[in-house]
């Protein structure tokens, strides 16, 4: 059959094509670029206004002796994730990849070396499903600060952004996930809508920058270009929501809350993404989530039928400090025991409470309680009969099925930090 050119009215994924992502539930971020040498966050260049002249430099020692990509999908491995997504190119235009429209990128500057290409094929080895973080803006264009008066510019950077996302999905084989940030017309302008008045240039910004003052000037990004680009080179590639709102109102694959959990929805596919450490690229002496954070997040992701992108800044050096790599290890050890609770199950069939909520597969529910609120869970009644109840990590948990609902208690002992889970198994499904 002639393969159909995409016209720019369907652009998402049919569900048997989001099958693998809403199985895969957990997914390692990866925040790694020449602003991990200083260690104050990679929004260090527009932070301290560091002109470009001067932050390119840092490309010049940017040398990282460990980097590995192998260790990189291991401790992702390891830490029972399934996907890894990493930033091919971060607000301040430094590509870990080879591109013909960019001198900035480790391929030309000290490192000369193609970081993108090692990770794609260690991902692939490693057997995890490999994903490109693209930014669209650009910190170096004026005309991103001020798509009016440096239209040029502005159309400089639009032409970027189509350039390299065709380099990142041409030279490397499949890629499964294109995770935009910043993209579409609400972006531009960003920071720079105050020209003239109190404060004259491109280079201030509001400390609490106005949400709301996007560009609202002549059209310029149409998304729709870039997504039907983007499907002919990669038809199966998973799209987040951040490249602009198409014109048929479609908005990406997935949903990207960001710091939180996002809401129960079985329908929208979601993925909340979140730091180990407070930072995404890496910082100086940051503080580490405890074990008992990072499986909480991904529990009060997985029962909200929500995906979690746990993110990690790797060093300069390109290590992921060692305490990280155990904590995500911990998780991992969790992951499989308990595992079969989280992976492959979709959130539901009951919303959300105050102590934790649900998970299901085929006739098996997952109750999974995080916090003891209470003495006795009530679940609404199912719809399913319940046959069996077992608890899987407590040696026993009383179950009563009564008129009014599932009553659920376990002693004291018997509970278990940070997740007790308790599995009904119904009738039917
Ligand atoms: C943000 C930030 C950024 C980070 C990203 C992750 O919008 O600009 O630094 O890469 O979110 O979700």
């Amino acid at each position: 059959m002639k393969k159909q050119p995409h016209t720019g009215c369907h652009f998402g994924l049919p569900p048997k094509d989001m099958h693998w992502w809403r199985n895969a539930r957990f997914g390692m971020f990866i925040h790694w670029g020449v602003y991990a040498i200083p260690g104050r966050g990679e929004w260090l260049m527009w932070n301290e206004q560091i002109p470009f002249r001067e932050y390119r430099r840092l490309a010049d020692q940017f040398r990282p002796r460990k980097f590995d990509a192998n260790a990189w999908a291991a401790c992702a491995r390891d830490a029972g994730m399934k996907y890894l997504v990493l930033t091919t190119r971060h607000h301040d235009g430094f590509c870990l990849f080879d591109s013909k429209v960019s001198d900035f990128t480790s391929v030309k500057t000290a490192a000369k070396r193609d970081f993108i290409a090692e990770y794609v094929v260690a991902c692939r080895k490693a057997g995890l499903k490999v994903g490109f973080y693209y930014s669209p803006l650009d910190w170096r264009f004026p005309g991103f600060f001020f798509p009016d008066l440096y239209r040029e510019s502005a159309e400089a950077m639009k032409q970027q952004t189509y350039d390299q996302v065709r380099e990142l999905l041409t030279n490397y084989g499949k890629i499964d996930i294109l995770w935009f940030d910043g993209g579409g017309d609400d972006w531009l302008g960003f920071g720079g809508i105050e020209w003239g008045g109190s404060k004259p240039g491109w280079h201030s910004r509001d400390s609490n920058w106005p949400q709301v003052e996007h560009f609202k000037g002549k059209p310029l990004w149409e998304p729709d270009k870039l997504y039907a680009m983007i499907r002919t080179l990669q038809p199966k590639i998973v799209m987040n929501d951040r490249a602009g709102h198409s014109d048929t109102g479609w908005s990406g694959d997935f949903g990207t809350p960001e710091g939180r959990i996002g809401e129960f929805n079985t329908t929208r596919a979601c993925e909340t993404c979140d730091t180990m450490t407070g930072s995404w690229g890496y910082r100086h002496g940051s503080t580490m989530r405890s074990l008992r954070n990072c499986i909480h997040m991904l529990v009060n992701c997985a029962i909200r039928d929500g995906n979690l992108l746990l993110n990690v800044g790797p060093t300069a050096d390109g290590e992921i400090e060692p305490s990280q790599v155990r904590r995500l290890g911990q998780v991992g050890q969790w992951l499989k025991q308990y595992g079969e609770s989280i992976c492959a199950t979709r959130g539901g069939p009951v919303i959300p409470r105050k102590w934790g909520g649900t998970t299901h597969r085929g006739n098996r529910i997952y109750v999974h309680v995080l916090d003891w609120t209470e003495d006795e869970i009530i679940l609404p009644p199912v719809q399913h009969k319940v046959k069996t109840s077992r608890a899987l990590t407590c040696r026993s948990a009383n179950v009563k099925v009564a008129r009014d609902g599932i009553h659920i208690s376990v002693p004291q002992k018997d509970r278990q930090a940070p997740d007790t889970i308790i599995l009904l198994e119904t009738k039917g499904k």
